[in-house]
Formats: C-alpha cells, sequence, structure tokens
C-alpha cells in the first residue's frame, strides 16, 4: 500500500507521516507493507525521522545511472543513499509532462534493481485507448515494453493506473479492473513464467478514497493500491490502509 505525494509536501508534511505512524500505533496494525513516496526534498529528512518505524519510504522517479552530467536527476543509488527501498517508475504524469517512453522506463526500472530498489513500475491506457477499446492492447504493450530483464516478483510492483482515473475520482467499475490485472497476472506469467507471476504484487491506482478502497482491494489480482492525493492526510490514508485485509 503505497502513498504518492507528487509534487506536493514541504517539511511542514512530514507531519503527516507521524501522524500515519501514530494512528498505525493505536488502532489494529494492516497486514500490509506501508510506503510513502514523498518529494525526494523529504526523503532523507522522512528517514532519519521515521526510517526505524513501521513506513518503507519509496521515490517518484529516478535517472537510468548511477551518477553523472545530468543536472537536476537523481539517481537510483541516490535514492537508495537517503533510505529509500522502492522507486515509482513510468507514472503517466512522468510519460506525460517529460515523454518517458517505454524504454526510458524500463531502464529506470533496471537502475532501481541496479541500485538494490523495488521498482514500482506504472501503466495504464487513457480515456480515449479505454473508449477504442484497446485498453488490454495499450497496457499490454506499455508492460512488455516497460518491464525489464531483471525483473522478479521480489524486486518489481505492477501499478495499474489508469490515465482517466488519476486525480478526477472516476474510477474503472470492479469489473474492468478485474480484467485489466487478471491480464496484468497472464501477461507477467509469459514474462517471467506462472509461479513468478503469481508472486509479483500488482497495485490498482487511479482515486483511490477511504470510500471506495475496500471494493477495490477485493478485486481478484488486486494486491495492494498505489494512492495520490488521499496518501497526503493521515488520516484519509489510514482509512485506506484499513480497508486492506
Ligand atoms: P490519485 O493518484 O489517487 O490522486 O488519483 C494516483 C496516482 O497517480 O498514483
Amino acid at each position: 500500500m503505497a502513498g504518492n505525494w507528487k509534487m506536493y509536501g514541504k517539511t511542514a508534511a512530514l507531519a503527516e507521516i507521524r501522524g500515519l505512524l501514530d494512528l498505525l500505533g493505536k488502532g489494529p496494525r494492516p497486514a500490509a507493507d506501508i510506503m510513502i513516496c514523498p518529494p525526494s526534498t523529504l526523503l532523507a529528512q522522512a528517514h532519519y525521522a521515521f526510517g526505524k518505524r513501521d513506513i518503507l519510504l519509496g521515490g517518484q522517479d529516478c535517472h537510468p545511472v548511477p551518477e553523472g552530467a545530468h543536472t537536476g536527476d537523481i539517481s537510483a543509488e541516490m535514492l537508495a543513499d537517503v533510505g529509500a527501498t522502492a522507486v515509482i517508475v513510468g507514472h503517466s504524469e512522468r510519460r506525460r509532462d517529460h515523454g518517458e517512453t517505454d524504454a526510458l522506463v524500463a531502464a529506470k526500472a533496471a537502475a532501481a534493481h541496479r541500485a538494490g530498489l523495488t521498482a514500482i513500475i506504472c501503466i495504464g491506457e487513457t480515456e480515449q485507448e479505454r473508449r477504442e477499446g484497446a485498453t488490454l492492447a495499450v497496457v499490454g504493450r506499455q508492460l512488455d515494453g516497460s518491464l525489464p530483464p531483471s525483473a522478479t516478483a521480489e524486486n518489481s510492483i505492477i501499478a495499474y493506473e489508469p490515465v482517466w482515473a488519476i486525480g478526477t475520482g472516476l474510477t474503472p467499475t470492479p469489473r474492468d479492473v478485474a480484467e485489466v490485472h487478471g491480464f496484468i497476472r497472464d501477461s507477467l506469467g509469459g514474462r517471467l513464467g506462472r509461479e513468478e507471476a503469481a508472486k509479483i504484487r500488482i497495485l490498482y491506482g487511479g482515486s483511490v478514497k477511504p470510500s471506495n478502497a475496500r471494493e477495490l482491494l477485493a478485486v481478484g489480482n488486486v494486491n495492494g493500491a498505489l494512492v495520490g492525493g488521499a496518501s497526503l492526510k493521515a488520516a484519509d490514508f489510514y482509512a485506506i490502509l484499513s480497508a486492506y485485509s
């Protein structure tokens, strides 16, 4: 269960992580791995303040190479150095804002593996692609192109995030989610072998909130959620985590 803070949060937002840990300490602890992916400016502080506690930390993007003359970029090794254990790659906002291709996403995922991080590899169709009935073709192509040869069930997580559901309040029906997640599981079987594919975690993302989390998490082949907006407030994220069973 991962929270993607995107480009939200200055140092004061660390109070939300503290608040989340307090809630987790008081209430029943969901049987999930819990991760926050804050902006990279907060990673080190979050790690030093909370890294020994119940929460994993992840980055939101990384460069494919370990170091070099790439102004403004951050490598997977740098994320690992400040306590991240995972990194999101290929989020649709990066594909859109930075023109990231499947090949680049695969290189970033391979970089994550090289640095010992779990790669959370994001895929998902646009509204138009869904309307045209191209959802499975698009998701299949993105999965195929974005998964590096180094991927295993241990070091990779797939996040299915329909672009039209991100930040819109819209979600696919449980039936649609089941169809895509089942398709992803089957496709992974072709790439990694059935046994490995059965173990890999497939997250759903896109407008997950306290009111719909239980229904979405109950869908077959949904192993967790990648939560954007609703992960920014401790109480909301905790309510979503509580829906995990
Ligand atoms: P959202 O974002 O929950 O705000 O829709 C999800 C994501 O982009 O990971």
